[in-house]
């Protein structure tokens, strides 16, 4: 049975977003690329999964070289110098490193000395955590501001000879500023997290940590490879995300008529056509652009929240919702009123 979803609509003072902002890769790997690496077609892909084409970071990209670039933009958009920032929560399932966190690497090349740097690992649901938690963060004073920034690398994660994951993920990072809501309008108006370990083997990276790492022994039989039951997750993640959507429109007073755009995670335009049907959600107003970029877990609400905020999609007094789900399984979602 999935638990209830913890629900925290009541920040001790209000949020906003002050700016966001996001970096994708140059290289640009096609349908048509993949189709001479494994056994597949662009015909499949795009009719099963929406995507057309995805980014691959570069050998010497890590995940906090593009974390840094999406938070540079997203406080230069927002008039905050890197001195200023007193939190940092990167929010990816590909860190550079087990230890220490990425968030350290991204104070380092951002140059944040005051900041307090620390990872989150809920892949997909992995920006929402972030929001959710910075809401408390900086709601209550204990900091006077935070960087959050989805980021991942899932390239260096894939087996690139298993169509069944392989054509699915891309390489990018999105970032957003959260500041007091002050006297400038706009505010976080509820935000969900949910989790159920019980799913937790639908989606993982099993080999490299402490339950089985690499020795020399097995290192020739096994890889650091994301691992999926793809029929089990979309059916969970219809269910859970049309929830999620349901719990944070209604914490935030409002109904569906009121949401101006729903920016739902980016992995199957199947999955996002199944729950926009079931919230009765006008089509237009859903931003996708999982075509161009692929599923970038924790990246993917991120960079399509800075893309619909710098194409002019999202106005003053707008409100906004957010929905994801990911390994965990975990999911998230938040009402914005911007
Ligand atoms: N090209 C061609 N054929 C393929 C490919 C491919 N790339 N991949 C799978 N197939 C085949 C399968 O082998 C299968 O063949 P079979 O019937 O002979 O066995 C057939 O296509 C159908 O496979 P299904 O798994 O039933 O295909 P489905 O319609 O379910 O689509 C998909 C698969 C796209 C993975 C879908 O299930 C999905 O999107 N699931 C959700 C995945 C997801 O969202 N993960 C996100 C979480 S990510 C995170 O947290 C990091």
């Amino acid at each position: 049975m999935t638990p209830p979803a913890l629900s925290t609509s009541s920040a001790p003072s209000a949020v906003r977003i002050a700016g966001t902002g996001s970096y994708l890769p140059d290289r640009v790997l096609t349908n048509k690329d993949l189709e001479a690496m494994v056994e597949t077609s662009d015909e499949w892909i795009t009719a099963r999964t929406g995507i057309r084409e995805r980014r691959i970071a570069a050998e010497d990209q890590a995940a906090s070289h593009l974390a840094s670039e999406a938070g540079r933009r997203a406080l230069e958009q927002a008039g905050m110098s890197a001195e200023e920032v007193t939190l940092i929560i990167v929010a990816t399932i590909t860190p550079d490193t087990f230890t220490p966190a990425t968030a350290c690497y991204v104070q380092q090349q951002l140059g944040c000395p005051r900041a307090v740097a620390l990872d989150i690992s809920a892949a997909c649901s992995g920006f929402l955590y972030a929001l959710e938690i910075a809401r408390h963060l900086v709601g209550a004073g204990t900091f006077a501001n935070a960087l959050i920034i989805g980021t991942e690398k899932l390239s260096a994660f894939i087996d690139w000879t298993d169509r069944n994951t392989c054509v699915l993920f891309g390489d990018g990072a999105g970032a957003a500023v959260i500041v007091p809501s002050g006297d400038q309008g706009g505010r976080i108006l509820s935000s969900q997290i949910g989790t159920d370990g019980n799913l937790a083997d639908l989606l993982n990276i099993p080999v490299g940590g402490s339950a089985c790492p690499i020795t020399p022994q097995n290192a020739h039989e096994v890889r650091s490879v994301l691992a999926m039951a793809g029929r089990e997750i979309f059916k969970h993640a219809v269910n859970l995300m049309r929830k999620a959507s349901v719990d944070a429109i209604e914490a935030a007073g409002l109904t569906t008529a009121d949401i101006s755009l729903l920016i739902p995670h980016q992995a199957n335009l199947r999955i996002i056509d199944a729950i926009v049907e079931r919230l009765d959600f006008p089509k237009e107003d859903v931003y996708i652009n999982l075509d161009r970029y692929g599923n970038t877990s924790a990246a993917a609400v991120a960079i399509a929240l800075d893309e619909a905020h710098r194409e002019g999609r999202i106005k003053r007094g707008d409100k906004v919702l957010l929905v994801a789900f990911g390994a965990g399984l975990t999911w998230a979602s938040a009402v914005i009123e911007w």
